[in-house]
């Protein structure tokens, strides 16, 4: 059965159907929530080694005593690591605090308060700053901008990453200094950039002398399945079409140990960390070392950090997997909702037909299943189409994954019924 080609009455009597399966949700007292991109316990616990078997290790390998002040940079072993993990050299690599969305609000406030490698003054002193945002993406992305106040242009994604004609286009406009990309496992929809688009990025020309692409590489090792959605390499291609200074690289462990609690890193060219590090030695003297030393001997290598991931995906695959047979059997042939299969990271991105994704948001609230809201996928929160979910299987136990996405299903079919309806009256 395909909704769209129900006729009114047919269509009325699906909403019934879907009324009263939802009324009957109603009754469960469910308290269920599909909003947090988080790991749950039991991948929290593939860490807790890191803390207890090391309470008293402080030396580095160069016998730097972590407990002291010093290394503005990183330890040295941290920035080996992150350099095996992301392919870029150590020597360009910072190992930082504890989070990577904080040095991605710093790199920005820095651009806006003192400009960086080509701009012809800071930021903050240019009439409008705007920013390219793929659509969906991030909300703490645009957040950034919107605190600083970046005028955000929207880009739609598709199954290979950003719109590149369109963003082509819209960088020829001086004013255009940034594009935030999550170029891998894309938060929300799942998809990793095409080398074509990882390449164009890479080479276009922009009108800004002082354009930076802020690859958020959040995801670079979260796969599900053995086998990786393959990323060109930013950092290289940016040096080969001699754009070296464009990208800022950050990734973070905030998946692999504990968010919030793991060690963050940023990469750029020798020029940028050239202007980056008095200004990052002017805020502080030092990031953690004991806690990338404690990182560092817990992860080790890429290789062993690969295996600590699989330990991951042993843990949320079923919950991906239990969401999207789901989805499939309750709304598959309806026509009415289209969704992503990724191969990693932490989301899931649901499209429904526009005007729906509120009321479905709603649906689902007062039905005791917290999501995402409505909108959040969009810089300002503001959705025009009101289209789209991003759900997130990773927290919940897998019951109630399955029990949520339930609900999610009902409360869609509903919803789609009254547009549907209400269109054609
Ligand atoms: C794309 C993306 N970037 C960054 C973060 C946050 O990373 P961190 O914990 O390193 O600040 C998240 C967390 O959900 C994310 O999805």
């Amino acid at each position: 059965m395909n909704y769209l080609s129900l006729t009114p009455e047919e269509l009325k009597i699906e909403k019934e159907k879907a009324e009263r399966e939802y009324r009957t949700h109603c009754t469960r007292g469910l308290s269920l929530d599909l909003s947090r991109g988080k790991p749950a316990a039991d991948q929290l616990a593939l860490s807790m080694p890191m803390l207890t078997e090391q309470a008293d290790e402080f030396r580095a390998e160069a016998g730097t005593d972590c407990r002291n002040y010093g290394i503005l940079e990183g330890l040295p072993e941290m920035r080996r690591l992150f350099s095996e993990i992301t392919g870029i050299p150590a020597a360009n690599i910072l190992a930082c605090g504890n989070a990577s969305l904080n040095l991605m609000y710093d790199s920005v406030a820095r651009a806006m308060l003192y400009g960086v490698v080509g701009s012809p003054r800071p930021w903050g002193r240019e009439e409008t700053v705007k920013f390219l945002c793929p659509v969906p993406g991030y909300d703490r992305h645009f957040r950034i901008c919107e605190s600083l106040g970046i005028d955000m242009i929207s880009v739609e994604m598709n199954e290979n990453g950003p719109d590149m004609d369109t963003v082509e286009e819209l960088v020829k406009d001086p004013a255009v200094k940034g594009i935030w990309c999550v170029p891998k496992y894309s938060n929300p929809s799942g998809i990793t950039y095409s080398d074509d688009v990882v390449t164009r990025l890479a080479a276009m020309e922009t009108a800004a002398p002082d354009f930076r692409i802020f690859w958020d590489n959040a995801y670079v090792i979260h796969d599900l399945y053995n086998e990786t959605d393959p990323l060109a390499d930013i950092f290289a291609l940016c040096k080969q079409h001699g754009h070296e200074d464009r990208v800022f690289y950050f990734t973070s462990t905030s998946k692999v140990t504990f968010p919030g609690a793991g060690v963050a890193m940023m990469a750029a060219s020798d020029a940028n960390l050239k202007q980056i590090l008095p200004i990052l030695g002017t805020q502080t003297i030092g990031f953690d070392k004991l806690n990338q030393l404690r990182h560092v001997r817990f992860l080790k290598n890429a290789e062993n950090t690969a295996a600590i991931m699989r330990g991951h995906a042993a843990c949320i695959r079923p919950k991906f997997e239990a969401m999207l047979d789901i989805l499939e059997k309750e709304l598959g042939e309806l026509g009415i909702a289209k969704w992503t299969k990724p191969n990693g990271g932490y989301f899931i991105s649901l499209d429904l037909p526009n005007g729906c994704a509120k009321r479905v948001y709603e649906l689902a609230k007062a039905a005791g299943v917290t999501l995402t809201p409505a909108g959040a996928t969009y810089p300002y929160g503001r959705d025009v189409r009101d289209h789209n979910l991003r759900l997130a299987p990773t927290f919940a136990k897998l019951n109630e994954i399955q029990d949520a996405t339930a609900v999610l299903c009902c409360a869609v079919r509903l919803a789609a019924a009254e547009k549907l309806l209400s269109d054609r009256a």
